[in-house]
């Protein structure tokens, strides 16, 4: 009998400046791991003992983007050089040797924090030149450059991961694609901001609902608290989504334009519940405390003759120490009746995370197109994460687990 494959040691990848608050999260959700090599966005450990079950294996982590089993790394001044170093480091060669690899995944750490001087996460040419060096030399055939398996790789299959720490020096590893999240190369939806686009937040919201797969259908209504200048309301007007926006400070005219698009010049508290009645979906993004956003939200959520099936909620984080009450948030927003809360600190988000919410998890849209890395969606009018028409439910398909 072959020794099974233990893997002990593990990678996480998190927004620049993340890595103490995930490492403190994991400290508490994940004791059996030892935080170990650290770069900014990039983080390591080691498990107190090899895992025995690394297919099953999943990092407990709000701030980490994605993740996976250390399998070496390597240094160099060419790219071709690298990717030789690559194929042959010993642990690559035993994981090929017992397990089928079905995608490649390749990214560059990211430079700085997101929207920091116009970067933004996601793919990047020296990246792109990486993996086509890597390709070129691949032992695998599924992985060579004309492959028909392309980008996309089926749910739950190994794929190797290959990250450029520096230019110079590439960590290697692997994952399971068990999520959506987890078939994006360094867990970044392919997307960028539509030239319409009036703020970044359009980024947000088009990865919010790539991720909470939240089974909305075009022509329902979604309600954003903390709208302007209206960049979330435009990808959820792309996405075909009628939207009336609530905030007291001015919304872009192009927005307002949109005949899909109603503003409410108030704060949330002074907005009639009238506005919410026959709305199927929340969204809010306001430049204020979690506990203020989920005051808010509450106050609509548990109003008599409002029934939100959903919600997409920015709660900003002024001060990382909010990580200790990310639990109470999530119980919170289950005591009004949402059995499926999860939060991710998306790779568009900024100091803040997202917290999805649904009524049940067999209400999460089936993912047709897991996997796909597709070039901008913010084309009208087919916007960034939507079904139609609405798909059958899908219980199995975030393995992401709540707090
Ligand atoms: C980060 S900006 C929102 C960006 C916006 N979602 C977009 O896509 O462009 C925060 C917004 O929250 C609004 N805001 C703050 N407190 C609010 C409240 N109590 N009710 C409604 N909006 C509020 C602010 O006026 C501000 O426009």
């Amino acid at each position: 009998m072959p020794t099974p494959w233990q893997p002990q040691f593990l990678y996480a990848v998190c927004q620049h400046g993340a890595e103490a608050v995930l490492k403190r999260e994991l400290a508490v959700r994940a004791p059996q791991l030892r935080p170990a090599f650290s770069r900014p966005g990039f983080v390591t450990f080691k498990l107190d003992a090899p895992c025995t079950d690394p297919e099953k294996f999943a990092l407990p982590a709000v701030f980490a983007r994605t993740s996976g089993f250390s399998l070496g790394s390597v240094k160099g001044e060419r790219l071709h050089d690298l990717a030789a170093q690559l194929w042959q480091l010993p642990d690559v060669q035993a994981f090929l040797e017992s397990h089928e690899v079905a995608g490649l995944h390749v990214w560059q750490r990211d430079e700085r924090t997101p929207g920091e001087r116009g970067f933004e996460p996601g793919p990047t040419i020296l990246a792109d030149e990486a993996e086509e060096a890597i390709r070129e030399l691949s032992p695998i055939e599924s992985l060579r450059p004309d492959s028909a398996a392309g980008r996309s790789t089926p749910r739950n299959r190994w794929v190797l991961d290959v990250s450029l720490i520096e230019p110079n020096q590439w960590f290697v590893g692997c994952h399971r694609t068990t999520s959506r999240v987890a078939s994006w190369p360094g867990g970044v939806p392919d997307l960028e901001l539509p030239e319409h686009a009036v703020s970044r937040a359009y980024l947000k919201m088009a990865e919010a609902m790539s991720w909470a797969s939240l089974p909305m259908s075009r022509g329902e209504r979604v309600v954003e608290l903390g709208c302007a200048p209206g960049g979330a309301s435009q990808a959820l007007l792309d996405a075909g989504l009628e939207v009336i926006g609530v905030d007291p400070a001015e919304v872009d005219e192009s927005v307002l334009a949109d005949p899909n698009f109603t503003h409410v010049r108030s704060r949330s508290v002074e907005t009639s519940r009238k506005v919410f009645r026959h709305v199927q979906w929340l969204a809010a993004d306001m430049n204020v405390a979690p506990s203020f956003t989920l005051d808010a939200v509450e106050a609509v959520v548990k109003h008599p003759g409002i029934s939100i099936r959903g919600m997409l909620l920015t709660l900003k984080l002024p001060d990382l120490a909010l990580v200790d009450e990310f639990p109470a948030f999530v119980e919170r927003v289950r005591s009004w009746g949402y059995r499926d809360v999860r939060l991710r600190q998306l790779a568009f988000n900024r100091q803040e995370i997202c917290l999805a919410a649904l009524r049940s998890r067999g209400q999460r849209r089936v993912l047709r197109t897991a996997g796909t890395r597709k070039r901008p969606t913010g084309k009208r009018p087919s916007g960034p994460g939507i079904s139609t028409p609405p798909a059958a439910p899908a219980p199995s398909d975030h393995p992401e687990s709540p707090i």
